[in-house]
């Protein structure tokens, strides 16, 4: 199908003018849209459909079919209701005027072409199950294979992912630099705390207010754009997160943690989820497998070191059978079908 230009949606004369600048800056050209049936016209061809802030309520309610590379426009100001519509509408949002730059790749169409980071989410099935260890293990692993990794912590009760990788007086952004980030922002790592050499998203100490999913999703995706995997530890964070492209779900052996598990599971779309077991309990790992109809991709042995390491900030870089089950988890991660004959 041959793609028109982008199409903007919108009756600002701000917003007008500074996305037709954007479009002459980078080369691309914009067609401006007001009218349902103008818009009904050119929804399947144009390269990227950008809808300002204004007409967001009322292109919601001309019900137009779903698509790729729409994105929604607009100043700070129209942050809330940007925001709103971003996840029903499954489009990405662009403020300006910090987002000009990704709004001139956008009409130029160049979004396709740039490479993003792997990103994975590391869910515990029940409390206390090891998912935030784990999630640490794995950037640990990676980040040996000299892949660039980044820890996003996004759970204000779990303790602290920085304080697990001994970071927690490292300088630099913790969340409550960045609750605010909606959309595409500016590039952050520079600022952001690192141990081991891997990026750090930790909460500020002593807060235990949840992080605004629309930050969550503005720092994950920035942080895709500079790292080859970026970890996420959700914590109890209920919400599915778009950028996720595969989670792995942790759980023990035992029937009260699987039946934990079970519960949580109910509350996601599980198509791209696999199951590691924590050794302990009298359930067979195939077994739990099979009972939460999830693929099995590893079983994270005890380790007593673990919580001793923990408490000492040293960051969970043990050899042996933890680091073998990681490696293994990260191949999953990063790509690798599920073993056909099992773990
Ligand atoms: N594989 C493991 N073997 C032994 N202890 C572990 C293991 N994983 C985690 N732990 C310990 O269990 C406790 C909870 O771990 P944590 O990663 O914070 O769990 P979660 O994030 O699921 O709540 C910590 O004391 C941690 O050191
Ligand atoms: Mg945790």
């Amino acid at each position: 199908m041959h793609l028109s230009p982008a199409t903007l949606v919108s009756t600002d004369p701000r917003l007008i003018h500074l996305a037709q600048a954007s479009a002459a800056a980078s080369g691309g050209t914009l067609s401006v849209v007001s009218h349902a049936e103008d818009l009904r016209a050119l929804w399947r061809t144009s390269s990227a459909i950008l809808i300002g802030a204004d007409c967001i309520e009322e292109v919601v309610s001309w019900a137009l079919p779903r698509r790729e590379q729409v994105y929604l426009l607009g100043f700070e100001e129209s942050q809330e209701v940007l925001c709103q519509w971003s996840v029903p509408l499954g489009a990405s949002v662009i403020q300006l005027p910090d987002g000009g730059k990704w709004l001139s790749r956008v009409i130029a169409g160049h979004t396709r072409d740039l490479e993003t980071g792997v990103v994975v989410e590391v869910r515990g099935g029940a409390g206390g199950v090891g998912a935030s260890t784990l999630c640490a293990g794995l950037g640990v692993v990676a980040q040996a294979k000299t892949l660039a990794v980044a820890l996003v912590d996004a759970d204000p009760c779990g303790g602290g992912l920085d304080l697990l990788m001994g970071a927690e007086s490292a300088p630099g952004w913790r969340w409550d630099k960045l609750r605010k980030a909606v959309g595409q922002i500016a590039d952050v790592t520079s600022m952001l705390p690192r141990a081991e050499g891997i990026t750090m998203v930790s909460m500020e100490r002593g807060s235990s207010e949840p992080v605004p999913m629309a930050a969550l999703e503005a720092v994950i995706d920035c942080l895709a754009r500079t790292h080859d995997l970026v970890l996420v530890d959700p914590g109890r964070t209920t919400g599915e997160l778009q950028s996720v492209k595969r989670s792995v779900i942790l759980s023990t052996q035992t029937v009260r943690s699987l039946a934990s598990t079970k519960v949580r599971l109910s509350e996601f779309t599980t198509k791209n989820s696999a199951l590691v077991i924590r050794k302990g309990g009298s359930v067979g790992a195939g077994d739990a497998a099979r009972a939460l109809d999830l693929p099995l991709i590893g079983i994270l042995p005890n380790v007593v070191e673990l919580p001793r390491l923990a408490d000492r900030g040293i960051p969970p870089s043990l050899g042996g059978a933890w680091k073998k089950s990681c490696s293994k988890i990260l191949n999953w991660c990063m790509g690798e079908s599920i073993p056909a004959r099992g773990v």
